[in-house]
């Protein structure tokens, strides 16, 4: 992965001023907000993929009701709400000039999130208001997980005879070119309701600023028993006066242009006691992804191919989707707080989303053939790569943990690039593309070159995903490039020529014992997965050299150096040696991890341990692999030093995995460095990974039939003798 590069935005800009400049006006008196579990530094709204992604900075959530969302990368979204209570309109969300528009704003009360859904309750006059939005994550169910869609439920509460009307609009800013975007509307027989906006001529696979400009941004929604839904589409304050006014936009011509809006409203008539009604905001692209040439398109397009099909059958599976997220929710919280404190369980609450919404899940768009499937993850702001291996390896506890079948879902392009021999250096590709959706590969050989890195990372990942899954088949058939990455490992991995790790913004190193650790960590592995014993001899043999012989550690045994030999002072956070305690592999003593708890203790900064000892930033995803191979108490310093990252409001980025944690080269400490919503974040699952792979049993029991997996679940197997 990289970091070098700037996206192209002013990151984070708060518009705290513009807030306060409206919320003055109003004169409404917004009281403390609770927030549960905790502050969180943004609230993920529509979080699927790389290109719907769209969440609220939580320093937005005082003002709910003037704020507008973000795309992840921090382009601002309209999205507004608002609700009608017996002829007085409310804003709930999103309107940022309230002025004129007879509307008045609610008043939020309390702000929730749990791993799937954003809760926001508000009152407007005597009427309660929850905002829910649900991001299913249900990497089982691939027709499921692969929507490109994401709900947004309105609930009434304490209507006693309330007459309402309750509304929602999306602008031209989702198309990622405002000024050149188009409006379709479409009404069909079953009551649905579409807005599509798209833009005007715009090239496949086209991005701006990470934004897809193919493709359409959609609202719709479908009238509920007790509704009727109506529609509009032109100047926002026209059209939400007509709300205001009416609680109903029909008989307003459409129109579209710069700064429009497309609204949709629903008329709940008299309400008694509760009622509640669905809007679906998505973002679909046909051609989703260009593998090797080949159009990808979403996996639930064999059964939903069209637009229409597809958000009935979404809009359809509203209460069985709720029901497995609710199930979701409490059992990785239970696991989660079993596994390292209720701290621990909310920084997998807020990673779980962001995790998933790194990645596409695809089939091919010609055959549309569901024994084809595919999924492509995104490394989101560094530099857009695809199917980054190092990015899939920080990720992989969380796969490990809710399906492990998305290890190979996502190794399997890269492989079958390496299996057609494109690929010529002696070491692993570092991604299948440098920019996504282009899953083209590197024929001019010039990927980011990571030669250990890659190597170890592939070894160990195949290996995670045989153990976890029983699936030897798939590992079999690509043995022999496994063997040949071993094989550079075993006469690469001691004298380390100069090269990059996964944290590149830290520059280039020979000799660094943390890749070295990587390397053999990956032999053995290798080893294993193989059952050819000479490899996992020579894994332990190095193991032996650097820790026992002491290679890469200083004299006194204290800690692992940062680079060998002669650099006894210096350190790295030896993080590779996670899955050598996840896989049982043993190739490193316990001796080694001992040692690492009492040392990591004795280097915390204000927000935790940095990287190495040359700098002053953290990496989360890291650190949690780590503190998965520490004693209780180091552990737990790790967990909360996280935590306190991730709840000290001092910033409002989607979770940022790289971060000061020490303010000792003059930095503030706790305030994140470039990486925004980055699907990395699926690593601080490694503490619950050690409970063991597809340890969640809601995804398995809901799990439809066909599809198990490979194996059909079964248990893991023996190869070769070996223990897998
Ligand atoms: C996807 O496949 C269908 C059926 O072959 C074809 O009509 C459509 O044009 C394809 N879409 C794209 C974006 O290539
Ligand atoms: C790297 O380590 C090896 C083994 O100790 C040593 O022979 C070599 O000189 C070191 N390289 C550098 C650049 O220090
Ligand atoms: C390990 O043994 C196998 C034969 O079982 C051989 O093909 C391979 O080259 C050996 N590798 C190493 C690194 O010794």
């Amino acid at each position: 992965m990289r970091f070098d590069i700037q996206t192209p935005l002013g990151l984070g800009s708060l518009c705290a001023s513009v807030l306060s400049f409206f919320c003055g006006e109003e004169g409404q008196q917004q009281g403390r907000i609770s927030h549960y579990p905790v502050l969180p530094p943004s609230y993920p709204l529509a979080v699927r993929n790389p290109y719907l992604s769209t969440w609220m900075p939580s320093d937005r959530v005082q003002q709910l009701p003037y704020a507008e969302s973000q795309f992840w990368a921090g382009q601002e979204l309209g999205w507004s709400v608002m609700v009608r209570v017996d002829g007085q309109a409310y804003s709930l969300m999103g309107v940022p000039d309230l002025e004129g528009s007879g509307a008045l704003p609610a008043t939020v009360r309390h702000a929730e999130f749990t791993a799937t859904h954003s809760v926001f309750d508000l009152t407007a006059g005597s009427v309660k208001l929850t905002l829910d939005f649900f991001s299913p994550v249900s990497p089982s169910n691939y027709l499921r997980q692969s929507l490109p869609f994401s709900y947004l439920t309105v609930r009434v509460s304490g209507s006693n005879g309330r007459d309402i009307q309750v509304y929602s609009d999306i602008d031209g800013r989702w198309t990622g070119r405002e000024d050149r975007s188009v409006l379709d509307y479409e009404e069909h027989d079953d009551g649905l309701v579409i807005h599509s906006l798209s833009v005007e001529d715009s090239a496949k696979y086209a991005e701006a600023s990470d934004m897809a400009l193919w493709g359409k941004a959609i609202l719709a929604s479908r009238p509920s028993e007790s509704s009727t839904l109506s529609a509009s589409a032109g100047d926002p304050k026209t059209v939400r006066e007509q709300f205001a006014k009416k609680g109903d936009l029909s008989g307003q011509e459409f129109t579209w242009s710069y700064g429009s809006i497309a609204a949709l409203s629903h008329d709940l008539g008299i309400v008694h006691g509760e009622a509640s009604i669905n809007f679906v905001v998505g973002y679909e692209r046909e051609a989703a992804i260009n593998y090797l040439g080949e159009e990808y398109t979403g996996y639930y397009r064999a059964e939903y191919p069209t637009t229409h099909k597809a958000l009935a059958h979404f809009l359809d599976d509203y209460n069985n989707a709720v029901l497995e997220s609710w199930q979701l929710d409490q059992e990785l919280k239970t696991f989660s707080t079993a596994a390292a404190g209720s701290k621990y369980a909310d920084i997998i609450a807020l990673s779980t989303r962001q995790a998933y919404g790194g990645i596409d899940l695809t089939i091919p768009n010609h055959s549309l053939d569901t024994e084809d499937v595919l999924a492509f993850i995104k490394e989101l702001s560094s530099d857009g790569n695809i199917n980054t291996i190092d990015v899939i390896m920080p990720a992989f506890p969380i796969y490990w943990v809710l399906d492990p079948e998305w290890i190979r879902l996502m190794l399997e392009p890269v492989m079958r690039y390496l299996d057609a021999g494109r690929w010529h250096l002696p070491y692993t590709i570092h991604d299948l593309g440098s920019h996504y959706p282009h899953a083209i590969g590197h024929d001019d050989q010039k990927a980011e070159p990571m030669p250990i890195e890659e190597s170890g990372n592939l070894l160990v990942l195949a290996l995670a995903y045989a153990r976890a899954t029983g699936d030897i088949d798939w590992t079999g058939r690509y043995m022999d490039i496994f063997q040949k990455y071993a094989d550079y490992l075993v006469d690469n991995s001691i004298d380390i020529a100069n090269q990059l790790s996964s944290n590149d913004a830290a520059g280039p190193l020979p000799n660094e014992t943390n890749l070295a650790i990587k390397a053999a960590v990956g032999i053995k592995a290798f080893g294993v997965l193989s059952g050819k014993e000479n490899y996992s001899r020579i894994g332990e043999e190095h193991a032996t050299l650097f820790y026992e012989d002491g290679l890469g550690i200083d004299e006194e045994k204290t800690h692992f150096v940062l680079q060998y030999p002669g650099y006894p002072d210096s350190w790295k956070t030896p993080y590779n040696l996670f899955p050598d305690v996840l896989l049982g592999l043993e190739t490193f003593s316990k001796d080694a991890h001992r040692m690492n708890s009492e040392f990591y203790s004795t280097v915390r900064g204000e927000y935790g341990v940095p990287l190495d000892n040359r700098q002053d930033w953290a990496k989360s995803d890291w650190n949690m692999w780590l503190a998965a191979t520490f004693e209780k108490n180091t552990r737990d310093e790790f967990v909360d030093d996280l935590w306190a990252f991730m709840t000290n409001g001092k910033h409002n980025w989607p979770f940022s995995d790289r971060y000061v944690s020490t303010s000792a080269h003059g930095n503030a400490p706790g305030t994140p460095i470039l990486c925004r919503a980055r699907p990395t974040v699926g690593g601080h699952f490694a503490l619950l990974a050690m409970k063991g792979p597809g340890s969640i049993q809601t995804l398995s029991v809901n799990k439809p039939v066909g599809m198990r997996g490979r194996n059909g679940g079964k248990p893991p197997l023996k190869s070769h003798g070996l223990e897998l």
